[in-house]
Protein backbone atom coordinates (compact mmCIF):
# COMPACT_ATOMS: atom_id res chain seq x y z
CA UNK A 1 0.00 0.00 0.00
CA UNK A 2 1.52 3.23 -0.56
CA UNK A 3 0.07 5.80 1.71
CA UNK A 4 3.31 7.95 1.42
CA UNK A 5 1.67 10.53 -0.79
CA UNK A 6 -1.41 11.39 1.59
CA UNK A 7 -4.75 13.60 0.22
CA UNK A 8 -5.45 15.95 2.71
CA UNK A 9 -7.87 14.40 5.50
CA UNK A 10 -11.71 14.61 5.53
CA UNK A 11 -13.25 15.69 8.26
CA UNK A 12 -15.90 13.24 10.34
CA UNK A 13 -18.32 13.85 12.71
CA UNK A 14 -21.29 12.40 14.90
CA UNK A 15 -23.39 11.57 12.19
CA UNK A 16 -20.55 9.24 10.35
CA UNK A 17 -19.43 7.14 13.68
CA UNK A 18 -23.24 6.98 13.83
CA UNK A 19 -23.60 5.11 10.76
CA UNK A 20 -20.26 3.39 10.71
CA UNK A 21 -21.55 1.83 13.97
CA UNK A 22 -25.08 0.54 12.49
CA UNK A 23 -23.67 -0.72 9.02
CA UNK A 24 -20.69 -2.78 11.30
CA UNK A 25 -22.60 -4.27 13.88
CA UNK A 26 -21.75 -2.35 16.81
CA UNK A 27 -24.85 -0.29 17.80
CA UNK A 28 -28.45 -0.52 16.19
CA UNK A 29 -31.52 1.95 17.77
CA UNK A 30 -33.47 0.08 20.32
CA UNK A 31 -36.65 -1.86 18.47
CA UNK A 32 -35.40 -0.23 15.28
CA UNK A 33 -38.29 -2.43 13.56
CA UNK A 34 -40.69 -0.50 15.18
CA UNK A 35 -39.01 3.01 14.38
CA UNK A 36 -36.67 2.62 17.36
CA UNK A 37 -37.39 4.25 21.14
CA UNK A 38 -35.55 7.51 21.83
CA UNK A 39 -31.98 7.59 23.13
CA UNK A 40 -32.29 3.72 24.14
CA UNK A 41 -29.60 1.59 21.89
CA UNK A 42 -29.22 -2.27 21.50
CA UNK A 43 -25.23 -3.51 20.95
CA UNK A 44 -24.82 -5.77 18.10
CA UNK A 45 -22.30 -8.76 17.11
CA UNK A 46 -19.21 -6.11 17.36
CA UNK A 47 -20.50 -3.32 19.90
CA UNK A 48 -21.32 -5.92 23.33
CA UNK A 49 -17.63 -7.84 22.47
CA UNK A 50 -15.89 -4.40 22.42
CA UNK A 51 -18.35 -3.52 25.42
CA UNK A 52 -17.77 -6.49 27.30
CA UNK A 53 -13.62 -5.72 26.72
CA UNK A 54 -14.01 -2.34 28.15
CA UNK A 55 -16.20 -3.81 31.45
CA UNK A 56 -13.44 -6.30 31.86
CA UNK A 57 -10.82 -3.96 31.97
CA UNK A 58 -12.10 -2.15 34.33
CA UNK A 59 -13.11 -4.85 36.35
CA UNK A 60 -9.31 -6.17 36.78
CA UNK A 61 -8.04 -3.15 37.19
CA UNK A 62 -10.49 -2.31 39.91
CA UNK A 63 -10.82 -5.94 41.60
CA UNK A 64 -7.77 -7.93 40.20
CA UNK A 65 -5.15 -5.33 40.34
CA UNK A 66 -6.14 -3.45 43.54
CA UNK A 67 -6.15 -5.96 46.59
CA UNK A 68 -8.42 -3.52 48.83
CA UNK A 69 -11.05 -3.47 46.28
CA UNK A 70 -14.01 -6.12 45.86
CA UNK A 71 -16.98 -6.22 42.82
CA UNK A 72 -20.55 -7.28 44.07
CA UNK A 73 -23.78 -7.75 41.34
CA UNK A 74 -26.41 -6.01 43.56
CA UNK A 75 -29.99 -5.77 41.99
CA UNK A 76 -31.50 -3.16 39.96
CA UNK A 77 -35.10 -2.78 42.18
CA UNK A 78 -33.96 -1.77 46.04
CA UNK A 79 -36.34 -0.80 48.65
CA UNK A 80 -38.35 2.53 47.91
CA UNK A 81 -36.93 4.06 50.67
CA UNK A 82 -33.43 3.45 49.60
CA UNK A 83 -34.39 6.37 47.02
CA UNK A 84 -36.03 8.67 49.60
CA UNK A 85 -32.81 7.90 52.05
CA UNK A 86 -30.16 8.86 49.33
CA UNK A 87 -32.17 12.23 48.30
CA UNK A 88 -32.75 11.01 45.18
CA UNK A 89 -36.68 11.38 45.22
CA UNK A 90 -36.43 14.73 46.42
CA UNK A 91 -33.34 16.44 44.60
CA UNK A 92 -32.60 14.21 41.20
CA UNK A 93 -34.02 16.54 38.61
CA UNK A 94 -33.39 19.16 36.52
CA UNK A 95 -34.70 21.96 36.28
CA UNK A 96 -36.48 22.32 32.84
CA UNK A 97 -38.20 25.00 31.11
CA UNK A 98 -40.63 24.58 27.75
CA UNK A 99 -40.74 26.86 24.57
CA UNK A 100 -45.09 27.25 24.47
CA UNK A 101 -45.05 27.49 20.33
CA UNK A 102 -42.94 24.46 19.77
CA UNK A 103 -43.64 22.81 22.90
CA UNK A 104 -40.12 21.46 23.08
CA UNK A 105 -38.36 20.96 26.02
CA UNK A 106 -34.91 22.20 27.36
CA UNK A 107 -33.18 21.57 30.48
CA UNK A 108 -32.12 25.04 31.39
CA UNK A 109 -28.07 24.59 31.48
CA UNK A 110 -28.17 23.54 28.04
CA UNK A 111 -30.05 26.08 26.63
CA UNK A 112 -28.34 28.63 28.40
CA UNK A 113 -24.61 26.94 27.29
CA UNK A 114 -26.18 26.63 23.41
CA UNK A 115 -26.71 30.39 23.53
CA UNK A 116 -23.48 31.29 25.03
CA UNK A 117 -21.59 29.60 22.02
CA UNK A 118 -23.17 32.02 19.74
CA UNK A 119 -21.36 35.22 21.91
CA UNK A 120 -18.15 36.70 21.87
CA UNK A 121 -15.72 34.64 24.45
CA UNK A 122 -15.87 37.56 27.34
CA UNK A 123 -19.94 37.65 26.92
CA UNK A 124 -19.73 33.84 26.94
CA UNK A 125 -18.24 33.95 30.16
CA UNK A 126 -20.14 36.27 32.15
CA UNK A 127 -22.92 34.17 31.33
CA UNK A 128 -22.41 31.06 32.01
CA UNK A 129 -20.63 32.59 35.62
CA UNK A 130 -24.44 34.30 35.98
CA UNK A 131 -25.80 30.55 35.08
CA UNK A 132 -23.34 28.57 37.38
CA UNK A 133 -24.00 31.14 40.09
CA UNK A 134 -27.32 30.89 40.18
CA UNK A 135 -27.85 26.96 39.18
CA UNK A 136 -26.07 26.92 42.52
CA UNK A 137 -28.16 28.82 44.20
CA UNK A 138 -31.57 26.74 42.78
CA UNK A 139 -32.68 30.63 41.97
CA UNK A 140 -35.25 28.98 39.09
CA UNK A 141 -36.75 32.39 39.04
CA UNK A 142 -33.41 34.54 38.56
CA UNK A 143 -32.63 31.64 35.70
CA UNK A 144 -35.97 32.55 33.83
CA UNK A 145 -34.90 36.31 34.04
CA UNK A 146 -31.37 35.51 32.63
CA UNK A 147 -32.86 34.04 29.67
CA UNK A 148 -35.44 36.63 29.08
CA UNK A 149 -32.76 39.22 29.44
CA UNK A 150 -30.51 37.52 26.53
CA UNK A 151 -33.65 36.92 24.40
CA UNK A 152 -32.94 33.34 24.22
CA UNK A 153 -35.15 31.43 21.56
CA UNK A 154 -36.13 28.20 21.17
CA UNK A 155 -34.07 26.32 17.89
CA UNK A 156 -37.56 25.54 16.73
CA UNK A 157 -40.50 27.58 16.93
CA UNK A 158 -37.60 30.94 16.89
CA UNK A 159 -39.50 32.65 19.69
CA UNK A 160 -38.84 33.64 23.10
CA UNK A 161 -42.69 32.52 24.72
CA UNK A 162 -41.21 30.27 27.45
CA UNK A 163 -43.04 28.93 30.38
CA UNK A 164 -41.65 29.23 33.91
CA UNK A 165 -38.85 26.74 35.21
CA UNK A 166 -40.09 24.22 36.97
CA UNK A 167 -37.95 20.61 38.29
CA UNK A 168 -38.17 17.44 36.98
CA UNK A 169 -37.15 14.06 38.42
CA UNK A 170 -35.48 11.68 36.67
CA UNK A 171 -36.30 8.62 37.75
CA UNK A 172 -38.38 6.12 36.22
CA UNK A 173 -41.40 3.95 38.41
CA UNK A 174 -42.90 0.62 38.15
CA UNK A 175 -44.95 -1.29 40.19
CA UNK A 176 -44.08 -4.44 42.35
CA UNK A 177 -46.39 -6.72 42.06
CA UNK A 178 -50.11 -6.88 40.49
CA UNK A 179 -51.53 -3.84 42.87
CA UNK A 180 -50.91 -0.91 41.66
CA UNK A 181 -51.30 1.60 44.73
CA UNK A 182 -48.73 4.06 45.85
CA UNK A 183 -47.21 1.81 48.22
CA UNK A 184 -46.12 -0.95 45.79
CA UNK A 185 -44.42 2.08 43.95
CA UNK A 186 -40.54 0.88 43.41
CA UNK A 187 -37.93 3.00 40.97
CA UNK A 188 -35.40 1.46 38.91
CA UNK A 189 -31.68 2.46 39.93
CA UNK A 190 -30.46 5.66 38.97
CA UNK A 191 -26.95 5.01 39.55
CA UNK A 192 -25.53 1.51 41.07
CA UNK A 193 -23.99 3.11 43.56
CA UNK A 194 -26.90 2.71 45.78
CA UNK A 195 -26.87 -0.98 45.96
CA UNK A 196 -22.97 -0.76 47.14
CA UNK A 197 -23.98 1.45 49.98
CA UNK A 198 -27.11 -0.68 51.07
CA UNK A 199 -24.28 -3.93 51.38
CA UNK A 200 -21.74 -1.78 52.91
CA UNK A 201 -22.32 -4.10 56.38
CA UNK A 202 -22.63 -7.19 54.02
CA UNK A 203 -19.76 -6.89 52.37
CA UNK A 204 -17.20 -5.38 55.33
CA UNK A 205 -18.12 -8.51 57.47
CA UNK A 206 -18.39 -11.31 55.28
CA UNK A 207 -15.04 -10.13 53.57
CA UNK A 208 -13.31 -9.18 57.41
CA UNK A 209 -12.17 -5.86 55.29
CA UNK A 210 -10.06 -3.29 56.83
CA UNK A 211 -10.45 0.41 55.57
CA UNK A 212 -9.25 1.98 53.54
CA UNK A 213 -11.10 -0.82 51.06
CA UNK A 214 -13.15 -0.44 47.82
CA UNK A 215 -16.63 -2.07 46.59
CA UNK A 216 -16.40 -1.52 42.70
CA UNK A 217 -19.90 -2.84 40.76
CA UNK A 218 -21.00 -2.62 37.14
CA UNK A 219 -24.65 -2.46 35.80
CA UNK A 220 -27.23 -0.58 34.33
CA UNK A 221 -29.04 2.63 35.52
CA UNK A 222 -31.81 4.09 34.26
CA UNK A 223 -32.59 8.17 33.83
CA UNK A 224 -35.33 9.70 31.85
CA UNK A 225 -33.24 12.40 30.58
CA UNK A 226 -35.64 15.18 29.54
CA UNK A 227 -32.92 15.86 26.96
CA UNK A 228 -31.56 12.85 25.74
CA UNK A 229 -28.89 13.21 22.77
CA UNK A 230 -25.87 12.59 21.01
CA UNK A 231 -26.19 9.28 20.54
CA UNK A 232 -25.01 6.53 23.23
CA UNK A 233 -24.03 10.02 25.29
CA UNK A 234 -27.16 10.72 27.23
CA UNK A 235 -29.27 7.42 27.41
CA UNK A 236 -32.16 6.52 29.12
CA UNK A 237 -30.89 2.66 29.76
CA UNK A 238 -27.01 3.01 30.47
CA UNK A 239 -24.74 1.27 32.19
CA UNK A 240 -22.36 2.51 35.35
CA UNK A 241 -19.14 0.91 36.58
CA UNK A 242 -18.74 2.63 39.90
CA UNK A 243 -16.22 1.97 43.07
CA UNK A 244 -16.82 3.60 46.25
CA UNK A 245 -13.99 3.41 48.26
CA UNK A 246 -14.25 3.70 52.27
CA UNK A 247 -12.37 5.62 53.96
CA UNK A 248 -11.63 7.47 57.55
CA UNK A 249 -13.26 10.89 58.12
CA UNK A 250 -10.74 14.02 57.42
CA UNK A 251 -8.94 11.82 55.06
CA UNK A 252 -11.25 12.43 52.05
CA UNK A 253 -9.18 15.06 50.15
CA UNK A 254 -6.07 12.76 50.21
CA UNK A 255 -8.58 9.75 48.75
CA UNK A 256 -9.77 12.18 46.28
CA UNK A 257 -6.41 13.71 44.68
CA UNK A 258 -5.24 9.82 44.91
CA UNK A 259 -8.55 8.52 42.96
CA UNK A 260 -8.68 11.76 40.48
CA UNK A 261 -4.71 11.04 39.12
CA UNK A 262 -5.17 7.27 39.46
CA UNK A 263 -8.70 6.96 36.89
CA UNK A 264 -6.92 9.69 34.17
CA UNK A 265 -3.88 7.12 34.67
CA UNK A 266 -6.21 4.09 33.87
CA UNK A 267 -7.88 6.01 30.64
CA UNK A 268 -4.55 6.88 29.21
CA UNK A 269 -3.21 3.23 29.81
CA UNK A 270 -6.11 1.75 28.31
CA UNK A 271 -5.44 4.12 25.16
CA UNK A 272 -7.41 7.03 24.99
CA UNK A 273 -4.20 10.17 24.38
CA UNK A 274 -3.88 12.45 27.22
CA UNK A 275 -4.37 15.68 24.86
CA UNK A 276 -8.22 14.13 24.74
CA UNK A 277 -8.56 14.14 28.47
CA UNK A 278 -8.93 17.02 30.97
CA UNK A 279 -10.40 17.87 34.50
CA UNK A 280 -13.46 19.78 34.92
CA UNK A 281 -13.65 20.99 38.37
CA UNK A 282 -17.64 21.03 39.41
CA UNK A 283 -18.92 24.44 40.39
CA UNK A 284 -22.70 23.25 41.30
CA UNK A 285 -21.76 19.76 43.90
CA UNK A 286 -24.19 17.14 44.00
CA UNK A 287 -26.42 17.19 47.71
CA UNK A 288 -24.28 14.39 48.57
CA UNK A 289 -20.61 15.81 47.65
CA UNK A 290 -17.88 18.02 49.00
CA UNK A 291 -15.56 17.51 46.25
CA UNK A 292 -16.50 16.67 42.25
CA UNK A 293 -14.30 16.62 39.44
CA UNK A 294 -15.19 15.32 36.02
CA UNK A 295 -12.49 13.95 33.39
CA UNK A 296 -13.84 14.78 30.34
CA UNK A 297 -12.67 13.78 26.79
CA UNK A 298 -12.78 15.42 23.37
CA UNK A 299 -15.60 14.08 21.51
CA UNK A 300 -17.05 15.00 18.20
CA UNK A 301 -19.36 17.33 19.64
CA UNK A 302 -16.87 19.00 22.43
CA UNK A 303 -15.58 18.53 25.29
CA UNK A 304 -17.88 16.35 27.43
CA UNK A 305 -17.73 14.23 31.14
CA UNK A 306 -16.25 10.89 30.60
CA UNK A 307 -16.16 10.17 33.77
CA UNK A 308 -17.14 11.39 37.57
CA UNK A 309 -15.01 11.44 41.11
CA UNK A 310 -16.94 12.45 43.92
CA UNK A 311 -16.02 12.93 47.56
CA UNK A 312 -19.42 11.90 49.26
CA UNK A 313 -18.65 12.59 52.71
CA UNK A 314 -20.64 10.10 55.07
CA UNK A 315 -23.75 11.52 53.63
CA UNK A 316 -24.82 8.03 52.27
CA UNK A 317 -24.14 5.19 54.70
CA UNK A 318 -25.67 8.17 57.47
CA UNK A 319 -28.71 8.19 55.46
CA UNK A 320 -29.32 4.97 55.02
CA UNK A 321 -28.49 4.23 59.17
CA UNK A 322 -30.80 6.49 59.97
CA UNK A 323 -33.90 5.72 57.16
CA UNK A 324 -32.85 2.08 57.80
CA UNK A 325 -32.95 2.20 62.14
CA UNK A 326 -29.84 0.08 61.47
CA UNK A 327 -26.56 0.94 62.66
CA UNK A 328 -23.84 1.34 59.76
CA UNK A 329 -20.58 2.25 61.57
CA UNK A 330 -17.14 0.58 61.12
CA UNK A 331 -15.09 -0.21 64.68
CA UNK A 332 -11.25 1.07 63.45
CA UNK A 333 -8.91 -1.12 66.20
CA UNK A 334 -6.24 0.66 64.59
CA UNK A 335 -4.49 3.31 67.41
CA UNK A 336 -4.92 7.01 67.62
CA UNK A 337 -2.23 9.21 68.96
CA UNK A 338 -3.59 8.33 72.41
CA UNK A 339 -2.19 4.16 71.91
CA UNK A 340 -6.37 3.64 72.15
CA UNK A 341 -8.43 2.13 69.15
CA UNK A 342 -9.84 4.83 66.96
CA UNK A 343 -13.28 2.97 67.57
CA UNK A 344 -16.57 3.32 65.81
CA UNK A 345 -17.42 5.79 62.79
CA UNK A 346 -19.61 6.15 59.72
CA UNK A 347 -17.27 5.90 56.97
CA UNK A 348 -16.36 8.40 54.75
CA UNK A 349 -16.25 7.75 50.88
CA UNK A 350 -14.83 8.67 47.81
CA UNK A 351 -16.74 7.40 44.77
CA UNK A 352 -15.24 6.96 40.65
CA UNK A 353 -18.31 6.81 38.15
CA UNK A 354 -17.82 6.48 34.46
CA UNK A 355 -20.35 5.62 32.16
CA UNK A 356 -19.75 2.19 29.95
CA UNK A 357 -21.37 3.74 26.84
CA UNK A 358 -19.73 6.75 27.05
CA UNK A 359 -16.65 4.95 27.34
CA UNK A 360 -17.34 2.96 24.28
CA UNK A 361 -18.65 6.07 22.55
CA UNK A 362 -14.79 7.68 23.31
CA UNK A 363 -13.09 4.54 22.56
CA UNK A 364 -14.73 4.64 18.90
CA UNK A 365 -14.24 8.66 18.58
CA UNK A 366 -10.69 8.14 18.86
CA UNK A 367 -10.47 5.05 16.86
CA UNK A 368 -12.64 6.05 13.83
CA UNK A 369 -10.55 7.48 11.00
CA UNK A 370 -11.27 8.24 7.38
CA UNK A 371 -7.68 7.99 5.31
CA UNK A 372 -7.39 8.40 1.98
CA UNK A 373 -3.91 8.72 -0.19
CA UNK A 374 -2.89 8.77 -3.98
CA UNK A 375 -1.57 5.06 -5.47
CA UNK A 376 1.82 5.32 -7.47
CA UNK A 377 -0.63 5.47 -10.54
CA UNK A 378 -1.84 8.52 -9.41
CA UNK A 379 -5.60 7.17 -8.82
CA UNK A 380 -6.91 8.00 -5.13
CA UNK A 381 -7.91 5.36 -2.87
CA UNK A 382 -9.43 5.60 0.89
CA UNK A 383 -10.52 3.42 3.60
CA UNK A 384 -12.67 3.77 6.98
CA UNK A 385 -10.53 2.35 9.66
CA UNK A 386 -11.07 1.51 13.40
CA UNK A 387 -7.96 1.59 15.20
CA UNK A 388 -8.91 0.11 18.01
CA UNK A 389 -5.90 -0.67 20.90
CA UNK A 390 -5.40 -4.29 19.79
CA UNK A 391 -6.47 -5.14 23.65
CA UNK A 392 -9.96 -3.82 23.53
CA UNK A 393 -10.23 -4.33 19.84
CA UNK A 394 -13.61 -7.03 19.85
CA UNK A 395 -11.83 -9.30 17.44
CA UNK A 396 -8.12 -9.68 17.10
CA UNK A 397 -6.95 -11.97 14.57
CA UNK A 398 -8.68 -12.36 10.50
CA UNK A 399 -7.46 -15.57 9.16
CA UNK A 400 -8.17 -15.37 4.89
CA UNK A 401 -7.36 -17.98 2.18
CA UNK A 402 -5.99 -16.07 -0.62
CA UNK A 403 -8.13 -18.11 -3.07
CA UNK A 404 -11.12 -20.61 -2.19
CA UNK A 405 -9.18 -23.38 -3.48
CA UNK A 406 -5.81 -25.31 -3.59
CA UNK A 407 -6.40 -26.43 -0.44
CA UNK A 408 -5.49 -23.01 0.90
CA UNK A 409 -9.12 -22.94 2.87
CA UNK A 410 -8.24 -26.45 4.71
CA UNK A 411 -4.75 -24.79 5.95
CA UNK A 412 -6.56 -21.38 6.94
CA UNK A 413 -9.09 -23.28 8.87
CA UNK A 414 -6.95 -25.47 11.10
CA UNK A 415 -5.43 -21.98 11.68
CA UNK A 416 -8.37 -20.73 12.59
CA UNK A 417 -8.97 -23.88 14.86
CA UNK A 418 -6.01 -23.34 16.72
CA UNK A 419 -5.85 -20.06 17.27
CA UNK A 420 -9.82 -19.89 18.67
CA UNK A 421 -9.32 -21.04 22.14
CA UNK A 422 -6.67 -17.90 22.67
CA UNK A 423 -8.44 -15.21 21.40
CA UNK A 424 -11.41 -14.41 19.12
CA UNK A 425 -10.70 -14.98 15.37
CA UNK A 426 -12.65 -13.99 12.18
CA UNK A 427 -12.58 -16.74 9.21
CA UNK A 428 -13.51 -15.26 5.86
CA UNK A 429 -12.84 -16.63 2.38
CA UNK A 430 -15.58 -14.76 0.18
CA UNK A 431 -14.38 -11.55 -2.07
CA UNK A 432 -11.18 -10.37 -3.13
CA UNK A 433 -8.59 -9.90 -0.48
CA UNK A 434 -8.44 -6.72 -0.33
CA UNK A 435 -12.41 -6.10 0.03
CA UNK A 436 -11.69 -8.37 2.99
CA UNK A 437 -9.04 -6.53 4.12
CA UNK A 438 -11.28 -3.08 4.57
CA UNK A 439 -13.90 -4.84 6.04
CA UNK A 440 -11.52 -6.20 8.97
CA UNK A 441 -10.31 -2.50 9.25
CA UNK A 442 -13.66 -0.69 9.25
CA UNK A 443 -14.55 -3.00 12.52
CA UNK A 444 -11.07 -2.70 14.24
CA UNK A 445 -9.48 -5.99 13.66
CA UNK A 446 -5.77 -5.35 14.15
CA UNK A 447 -4.34 -8.52 12.30
CA UNK A 448 -5.07 -10.01 8.96
CA UNK A 449 -3.31 -13.61 8.18
CA UNK A 450 -3.08 -14.28 4.64
CA UNK A 451 -2.75 -18.04 3.34
CA UNK A 452 -1.40 -18.09 -0.04
CA UNK A 453 0.21 -20.94 -2.66
CA UNK A 454 3.99 -19.71 -0.58
CA UNK A 455 2.13 -21.15 2.17
CA UNK A 456 2.45 -24.79 0.67
CA UNK A 457 6.20 -24.50 0.48
CA UNK A 458 7.51 -22.98 3.60
CA UNK A 459 4.76 -22.79 6.10
CA UNK A 460 4.59 -19.33 6.03
CA UNK A 461 1.73 -16.76 6.16
CA UNK A 462 1.93 -12.80 5.92
CA UNK A 463 0.58 -10.86 8.79
CA UNK A 464 -0.93 -7.32 7.93
CA UNK A 465 -0.83 -5.02 10.29
CA UNK A 466 -4.47 -2.85 10.63
CA UNK A 467 -2.85 0.92 11.42
CA UNK A 468 0.47 1.21 8.79
CA UNK A 469 -1.88 -1.72 6.60
CA UNK A 470 2.39 -3.11 6.43
CA UNK A 471 2.88 -6.96 5.35
CA UNK A 472 5.49 -9.32 6.94
CA UNK A 473 6.19 -13.01 6.32
CA UNK A 474 5.86 -14.79 9.37
CA UNK A 475 6.28 -18.80 10.39
CA UNK A 476 2.75 -20.66 11.45
CA UNK A 477 4.56 -21.55 14.19
CA UNK A 478 5.44 -18.34 15.80
CA UNK A 479 1.68 -16.84 15.12
CA UNK A 480 -0.24 -17.61 18.23
CA UNK A 481 3.15 -16.21 19.98
CA UNK A 482 3.50 -13.10 18.43
CA UNK A 483 -0.41 -12.26 18.54
CA UNK A 484 -0.88 -13.05 22.18
CA UNK A 485 2.06 -10.62 23.00
CA UNK A 486 0.72 -7.67 21.05
CA UNK A 487 -2.28 -7.88 23.05
CA UNK A 488 -0.50 -8.15 26.31
N1 LIG B 1 -23.02 7.62 41.37
C1 LIG B 1 -22.67 8.89 40.85
C2 LIG B 1 -23.29 9.18 39.58
O1 LIG B 1 -24.18 8.48 39.10
P1 LIG B 1 -23.21 10.88 37.57
O2 LIG B 1 -22.22 11.97 37.26
O3 LIG B 1 -24.66 11.22 37.55
O4 LIG B 1 -22.78 10.30 38.98
C3 LIG B 1 -21.72 9.05 36.51
O5 LIG B 1 -22.97 9.68 36.56
C4 LIG B 1 -21.36 8.69 35.08
O6 LIG B 1 -22.42 7.93 34.48
C5 LIG B 1 -21.17 9.89 34.16
O7 LIG B 1 -19.86 10.40 34.24
C6 LIG B 1 -21.46 9.29 32.80
O8 LIG B 1 -20.30 8.68 32.27
C7 LIG B 1 -22.50 8.23 33.10
N2 LIG B 1 -23.86 8.71 32.78
C8 LIG B 1 -24.65 9.47 33.55
N3 LIG B 1 -25.84 9.70 32.95
C9 LIG B 1 -25.79 9.05 31.76
C10 LIG B 1 -26.70 8.89 30.67
N4 LIG B 1 -27.91 9.43 30.71
N5 LIG B 1 -26.31 8.18 29.60
C11 LIG B 1 -25.07 7.61 29.56
N6 LIG B 1 -24.17 7.71 30.56
C12 LIG B 1 -24.52 8.43 31.64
Amino acid sequence: MQNDKKAPETQWGLNEIISHCKEYGFIFPSSEIYDGLSAVYDYGQMGSQLKKNLRDAWWKSMTQLNDNIVGIDAAIFMHPTTWKASGHIDSFSDPMIDNKDSNKRYRVDHLIENFAETLKEQEAKELLDEMDRLLQADDLKSLYDLIVKYNIKCAVSKTSNWTEIRQFNLMFDTKLGSVSEEADKIYLRPETAQGIFANFLNVQKTGRLKIPFGIAQTGKAFRNEIVARQFIFRMREFEQMEMQFFIRPGSQMKWYEHWKAERKKWLEEIGIPSNKLRYHNHVKLAHYADAAVDIEFEFPFGWKELEGIHSRTDFDLKQHQQYSKKKIQYFDNDLNEEGKPIGNYIPYVVETSIGLDRLFLTVISMSYEEEKWLKEDGSEDSRVVLKIPAKLAPMKVAILPLLKKDGLPEIAKKIFDDCKPHFHCFYEEKDAIGKRYRRMDAIGTPFCITVDHQTKEDNTVTIRFRDDMKQERIKIDELKGVILKALQ
